[in-house]
């Protein structure tokens, strides 16, 4: 699917507005409902962050809770972005031996790395439910939004209680 420019410009200064007005975790709740309601191809939207060797998932917007709410970095999809420290796009989760499952319906995921003073803190995850959902411009589009949110990850990890 194509996110043209002109979806993705107001997109982005709406993810700006939600940042300049919360901090940590609700910050990350607020843009994962925001990409979910903003794009119809997004309909699972989460933001996990680094704790050690782990994943944690921070915040989330879909239908369903995944039971995947902790991560090993040396796992998934989710810890390929990580360990490759790259964005993946998968076209087909079914042809790729590294997914982990989560949703019957789930057909493509994307993972975004977030960096924070050039670590890499956490990372966005989407979910889609048809073969090929994601193509460069979503990847260009979420990396922006990405760069926005490593601030507010890094203090969704020193806000408690966790979990
Ligand atoms: N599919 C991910 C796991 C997280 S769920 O998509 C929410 C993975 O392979 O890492």
């Amino acid at each position: 699917m194509t996110l043209p420019d002109r979806a993705a410009t107001p997109a982005l200064l709406q993810v700006d507005a939600i940042v300049s007005r919360l901090t940590g975790r609700p910050a990350l709740a607020e843009v994962c409902r925001f990409l979910r309601h903003a794009f119809a191809h997004y309909p699972w939207v989460g933001i996990y962050r680094v704790e050690g060797s782990d994943l944690v998932l921070d915040a989330w917007d879909g239908a369903q809770a995944t039971e995947h709410t902790r991560i090993p970095i040396a796992r998934g999809i989710c810890g390929q972005a990580v360990r490759e420290r790259r964005s993946v796009v998968v076209d087909d989760v079914r042809s790729d031996p590294n997914y982990l499952a989560c949703f019957l319906e789930t057909r493509a995921e994307i993972v975004v790395p977030i960096v924070h003073n050039g670590a890499i803190v956490g990372e966005i995850d989407i979910d889609g439910n048809s073969v090929r959902t994601f193509d460069d411009s979503d990847r260009r589009f979420l990396e922006k939004v990405a760069a926005k949110l490593g601030a507010a990850v890094e203090r969704s990890g020193a806000e408690l209680p966790v979990g």
